[in-house]
C-alpha cells in the first residue's frame, strides 16, 4: 500500500492529554459561526435529463445540473450568503447535499432527516453562509448511487476574503463512467458485483467529463488546481508526470503548510487543492496518470506549457493557521467504535453494516448512533472487518486522522472523508461545532445505498445554549 512520505508516524510524547487540553489545542482552528457580509449571491440550479458530448465526445444521455456535466461551479467569497433556487426536473425525488460545507442542519439536503425529498417538478431554496473558504461540491442525497452516476454533481468554491494571487484557478472533477456497448450509461445500478466490491468502477476515467482534457498554461504561471473526486467508488492516486505540485488544501481546508502529494489517495468525496508552478521551459508537456490500481494506469489529463507569462507569482503558499496535532488524543478513551462489515440480506441481497446495522430509509428518523456535545473533543474509531474500501464521510464537521492500525499518523490537515482500507483500523479526533443531526456514511455510494450509513447528533454546548 502506498503511503505518503509525509505520513510519518510520530512517537507519542509521554505526557498524558486531557480532553480539555485537546479541546484547547483546537482553539479557534475553525470558526464556530458564519460571518455574513450582507451580500447574497443567488444561483439557479435545475436537475434534468439531457444529452451531452461526454467521455470521448459522443452523445451520452445523462442527468445534469444546469445542462452540463460536471454541473456548474458556483463561486462565492467567504462571508457571502449562498442562495440556490433548486428545481427538480428528474423523474425521481432528489435533494442537494453541500458536501463539506458547514451549513445549518436544515440546509444539509438529507431526505427525511433535514428536509422532505423534493418530488419531480418540485423546488427548494437552499440558503447558507459558508463558515470556511475552500473547495466543496454538491450532489443528490437520494438514490445517490444512481443520481450521481448519471451525472449530477457540481462544485462550490468559497474564495478567501483576499484570495492568493494565483494566475488561474482551475477545477478538475474526476469521475469514471461505466458505459454499455451503445456507449450509454450502463442502466443497472447497485448490481451484485458493485455491491460485493468497491462500488461501481467505470471503464472510462474522465476529468471534467472528458477523456481528452488538456490544460494550456504559460511558463511563469502559478495555478491553483482543485481536484474533486465525484466517482461512485473509484479512488485516484495521481502521478503528476514530472510536475511537482504541492497540496495546499484537503477537503476544502488549507493544510498547515504545503505538502508533497506523492502517495495521496483521493477517495470518493475527497478534494485536494494543488499549488502548481510552471517555472521551467517555455514549452513542455505533462501527462497526469492515476496509478491507484497499478496494473491499469488511467490517463487523467495533460498540461501543456506554451509561451511565457510575466505575472508576479511570488507569494507564500496559503496555509491554515491552526491545525491541532492531537497526538495525545489516542490516549483518550475511544468514545465510539464503528465496525464496518457486510452480510447477506436486504433488498440487494447484500447489506453493508455499521455495528451490524444496515441503514434503511426509515432509519432517518431513528435515534442517532452517537450523541456528541458541541465544543468537546471526541475520539472515534473505525474498524474495517471487511476486505473492501470504505471512504467514511461525516457531514457537518471536520476531523483529523490520529492513527492507522494503531500507529499514530501526523496529517497536518483536517478532513471530511477518510479512506479506510481493507481490514484497517483508524482513529480520528474531532471537536464538533455545528449542532444538528448529521449523516455519517461510506462515500462508495453503492455501500451507502446498501446500508453503510448512520446518523450522529451534535447537541449545543452550554455556551451555545447560553447565547441563544
Ligand atoms: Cu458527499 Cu453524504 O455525502
Ligand atoms: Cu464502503
Amino acid at each position: 500500500m502506498t503511503r505518503a512520505t509525509w505520513l510519518v508516524a510520530c512517537l507519542l510524547l509521554a505526557n498524558p492529554a486531557s480532553a480539555d487540553s485537546l479541546r484547547a489545542e483546537f482553539g479557534h482552528a475553525l470558526p464556530e459561526r458564519a460571518r455574513p457580509n450582507g451580500h447574497v449571491v443567488d444561483f439557479e440550479l435545475v436537475a434534468a435529463p439531457t444529452e451531452l458530448p461526454l467521455v470521448d465526445g459522443h452523445e451520452i444521455r445523462v442527468w445534469a445540473y444546469n445542462g452540463r456535466v460536471p454541473g456548474p461551479t458556483f463561486r462565492v467569497r467567504l462571508g457571502d450568503t449562498v442562495r440556490v433556487h433548486f428545481t427538480n426536473r428528474l423523474p425521481q425525488e432528489t435533494t442537494v447535499h453541500w458536501h463539506g460545507v458547514r451549513v445549518p442542519n436544515g440546509m444539509d439536503g438529507v431526505p427525511n432527516l433535514t428536509q422532505p425529498p423534493i418530488p419531480p417538478g418540485g423546488s427548494f431554496t437552499y440558503e447558507f453562509t459558508p463558515k470556511d473558504a475552500g473547495t466543496f461540491w454538491f450532489h443528490p442525497h437520494v438514490r445517490s448511487s444512481e443520481q450521481v452516476e448519471r451525472g449530477l454533481y457540481g462544485v462550490l468554491v468559497v474564495d478567501d476574503d483576499t484570495p492568493p494571487a494565483f494566475t488561474r484557478d482551475v477545477v478538475w472533477v474526476l469521475d469514471d463512467w461505466l458505459l454499455d456497448e451503445q456507449g450509454q450509461i450502463f442502466a443497472q445500478f447497485n448490481t451484485a458485483h458493485d455491491l460485493m466490491h468497491d462500488g461501481r468502477w467505470g471503464n472510462f476515467v474522465t476529468v471534467n467529463g472528458r477523456t481528452d482534457t488538456t490544460l494550456q498554461v504559460r511558463s511563469g504561471e502559478r495555478i491553483r488546481l482543485r481536484l474533486v473526486n465525484a466517482s461512485n467508488g473509484r479512488v485516484y492516486l495521481p502521478d503528476f508526470g514530472g510536475l511537482e505540485p504541492r497540496i495546499i488544501a484537503v477537503d476544502g481546508l488549507y493544510t498547515a503548510g504545503p505538502l508533497d502529494p506523492h502517495g495521496f489517495e483521493i477517495a470518493p468525496g475527497n478534494r485536494v487543492d494543488l499549488d502548481l508552478r510552471f517555472t521551467d521551459a517555455a514549452s513542455a508537456r505533462y501527462d497526469l496518470v492515476d496509478r491507484f490500481y497499478p496494473p491499469q494506469p488511467n490517463r487523467l489529463a495533460s498540461i501543456v506549457v506554451d509561451g511565457i507569462s510575466d505575472a508576479a507569482t511570488h507569494f507564500p503558499s496559503p496555509a491554515h493557521a491552526q491545525v491541532p496535532r492531537w497526538s495525545g488524543g489516542l490516549h483518550e478513551p475511544v468514545d465510539k467504535v464503528f465496525r464496518l462489515n457486510s452480510r447477506r440480506g436486504g433488498p440487494y441481497g447484500i447489506e453493508w453494516t455499521i455495528n451490524d446495522h444496515a441503514f434503511a430509509g426509515h432509519d432517518h428518523a431513528a435515534p442517532p448512533a452517537l450523541v456528541m456535545q458541541a465544543d468537546r473533543f471526541v475520539h472515534l474509531q473505525f474498524v474495517n472487518d471487511s476486505f473492501r474500501l470504505h471512504p467514511i464521510h461525516l457531514h457537518g464537521m471536520f476531523f483529523r486522522l490520529l492513527a492507522r492500525n494503531g500507529t499514530p499518523v501526523d496529517e497536518p490537515f483536517f478532513r471530511d472523508t477518510v479512506l479506510v482500507h481493507s481490514k484497517e483500523t483508524i482513529d480520528i479526533g474531532l471537536v464538533p461545532l455545528d449542532v444538528g443531526s448529521w449523516m455519517m456514511h461510506c462515500h462508495i455510494l453503492e455501500h451507502a445505498e446498501a446500508g453503510m450509513m448512520t446518523t450522529l447528533r451534535v447537541d449545543a454546548s452550554a455556551d451555545q445554549r447560553a447565547r441563544k
